[in-house]
């Protein structure tokens, strides 16, 4: 049988090669560390756990899910209320809210709903795999704006030339980013929807890490931008924030039409989410917040005792402000490998598990991605474990 050629086109996806290296590890009798995906351990709060199971036993949440049914309502005004108070952005629940299987779910649905084979999708790299692996699998054209340090990570969007806009369709960014965990203020979003305001281009941003930032910073939505809602959409997801990975929750909000067309596709495709699961991330999105603020606190200190246990193993690394990964160089003492090979080297000799950054595509090559979601002790031990392999110089 022959895999279609869009996805002929793909490679092994990431965490499929990196799950296989895990377990060859642990076969071995390795203790492995998995710094690999951004999948929190966190346990989702007892509270929204309960709601679940409370309305797993409503005989109505067991049926077909329905756009404008009671739970889908309660969830999308749960969505814009949240909107309301943390952003102070408003939204129709009821045409300007869509709720998803995940953000990630939802970013492959835009672009299958978008797409035609002569379309450009505009990708800052490196990026979340979906968002350009996702336009190789809708038929489009991938376009990589490349990101640097030099450049904080933003896309410079005034060197595209008037021919690569001219078929673009969609610019899709990520701010809080993973995984080079940059951030961006408001006025960045406003030069965007300014570059974007004479031209046919839907820009998207995916807003995934909103809640885990840092020593002060907040993170803007898109959609605090005046009339930005002419032609931008903003994805989230309760996966982060509330530690619901595993229950596929998010939505997609803004511009009408445009969550109208992913709605059509959607409906040809999947039934939505577990009404179960929708009361339950209402009340996550309603309820006591403090469990996000306690998660905060955690990937804060995790983050301080990572960052300055690899400055110690004398491998420099940024601070994030935001998201629980750290970006790093691959060390230059290793240089002549590539990212993958470097990551394998590390489960191999050191039984820690991180991210090559070529997963993260064409600009992420010569870094890996460090995902903080294993307790202290246990970085603290994965810092000894390479240091003793890398004996780099302090
Ligand atoms: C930027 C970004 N978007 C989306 C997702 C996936 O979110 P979801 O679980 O809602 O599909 C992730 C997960 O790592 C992510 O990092």
């Amino acid at each position: 049988m022959q895999e279609a050629n869009r996805l002929k086109r793909l490679p092994l996806y990431l965490f499929t090669i990196i799950d296989d290296l895990k377990e060859k590890a642990i076969s071995k009798g390795v203790d492995v560390i998995d710094l690999g995906m951004g999948s929190p351990d966190l346990p989702t709060p007892k509270h929204i756990v309960d709601e679940l199971c409370k309305q797993a036993k409503v005989p109505g949440n067991q049926r077909y899910s329905r756009p404008n049914g009671k739970a889908e309502m309660a969830f999308k005004e749960a969505i814009a209320d949240w909107y309301k108070t943390r952003f102070n952005v408003d939204l129709d629940p009821k045409e300007e809210v869509l709720p998803l299987v995940g953000s990630k779910e939802g970013i492959s649905k835009l672009y299958l709903t978008f797409l035609n084979h002569d379309d450009i999708v505009l990708v800052p790299s490196p990026a979340y795999p979906v968002h350009f692996n996702g336009v190789i699998m809708s038929g489009g054209i991938l376009y990589n704006i490349p990101l640097s340090e030099e450049n904080g990570y933003k896309p410079d969007l005034t060197c595209l030339s008037s021919d690569i806009i001219r078929m673009s369709k969609i610019l899709c960014l990520g701010y809080p980013h993973n995984p080079t965990t940059a951030v961006v203020d408001l006025d960045f979003f406003k030069k965007v929807m300014n570059w974007a305001k004479d031209k046919n281009i839907i820009v998207t941003n995916d807003l995934a890490y909103s809640d885990i930032v840092f020593d002060g910073y907040k993170a803007p939505s898109i959609l605090q931008v005046k009339d930005s809602k002419e032609k931008a959409i903003e994805f989230h997801t309760l996966s982060k924030s509330y530690s619901m990975a595993g229950w596929r929750v998010g939505f997609v909000v803004g511009n009408k039409y445009i969550l109208k067309s992913i709605a059509k596709t959607k409906s040809y495709m999947d039934f939505g989410i577990f009404r179960a699961i929708q009361m339950a991330a209402v009340k996550a999105l309603r309820g006591d917040q403090t469990p996000v603020k306690k998660a905060i606190e955690i990937y804060r200190r995790r983050r301080d005792v990572f960052v300055d246990g690899m400055e110690k193993v004398g491998w420099k690394v940024h601070k994030p402000k935001a998201t629980f990964y750290v970006w790093a160089h691959v060390p230059l003492k290793y240089s002549a490998l590539t990212s993958m090979e470097f990551a394998k080297f590390l489960v191999e000799e050191a039984g820690v598990v991180v991210a090559p950054g070529t997963g993260f595509g064409e600009y992420g090559e010569g870094f890996v991605r460090f995902a903080l979601v294993e307790p202290e002790e246990r970085l603290k031990m994965a810092l000894k474990r390479i240091k003793k392999v890398l004996e780099l110089e302090g």
